[in-house]
């Protein structure tokens, strides 16, 4: 084994201006998922039969094939049909799309783990449904749903290094670019798992005070 560093560490400023990539790719996505996915969850929880069907459609779908496909068909598809669209913009959209479907999930359990006396008990004391859902369910469910929330931020980030097949110039694509340039493969992918593995850590730690700031509040 010749493990050797010193080609790679000329580069390491490469390497590390991914994480911005990577981090501002996952927080536009992690926005465009969360405000699909409230509108999802709307429908999802709400009266209208149709509207309730196709958002359990697009959940459905979303998560019921590889993101990498999405990726790719959002990507790959529309200049068949003349119309360019950016590496970035295509993986923000497959990314944000895809997130949409978790996050109405996790919003719509959230809101329906609120025990149903609350409902109950709101309908007895004869406050409006909106009144009910703002003021009574929402905060409660707000406490299941926030920590899962940070979970899929940390699972996007995760699952970001999948951008890097359309070259978006993430941590991963870094990498890859710099083991055509060095033909030393294994020290930059080493480097990149780490800078991956801090920042998931770092992330997690963030989350567990959140839940905990949760917790006191109860
Ligand atoms: N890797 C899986 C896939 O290809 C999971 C995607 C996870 N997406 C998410 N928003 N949490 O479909």
């Amino acid at each position: 084994m010749n493990l050797d560093f010193s080609q790679v560490i000329p580069h390491i400023p490469f390497l590390l201006q991914g994480i911005g990539v990577t981090l501002q790719f996952v927080s536009v996505a992690l926005i465009l998922g969360l405000v699909l996915g409230i509108v999802l969850a709307v429908f999802k929880i709400g009266r209208f039969r149709v509207l309730r069907f196709l958002a359990n459609a697009y959940t459905s779908v979303f998560r019921g094939t590889p993101l990498i496909l999405q990726l790719s068909i959002i990507y790959f598809g529309p200049p068949q049909f003349g119309l360019e669209i950016s590496a970035y913009v295509a993986g923000v959209l497959a990314f944000g799309l895809n997130s949409a479907a978790y996050v109405s999930e996790i919003i719509r359990a959230g809101v329906q783990a609120v025990d149903k006396g609350q409902k109950e008990a709101a309908a007895a004391l004869g406050i409006p449904y909106r009144s009910m859902m703002f003021k009574v369910i929402l905060p409660q469910a707000f406490r299941n749903i926030l920590p899962a929330l940070f979970n899929e931020f940390i699972n996007l980030t995760k699952e970001s290094a999948i951008v890097s097949i359309i070259g978006v110039m993430d941590l991963m694509r870094r990498a890859q670019v710099l083991n055509a340039q060095i033909y030393r493969y294994f020290e930059a992918l080493l480097i990149v798992g780490l800078i991956y593995y801090l920042l998931v850590m770092i992330l997690t730690i963030i989350g567990r005070l959140i839940e905990r700031r949760l917790q006191r509040s109860d």
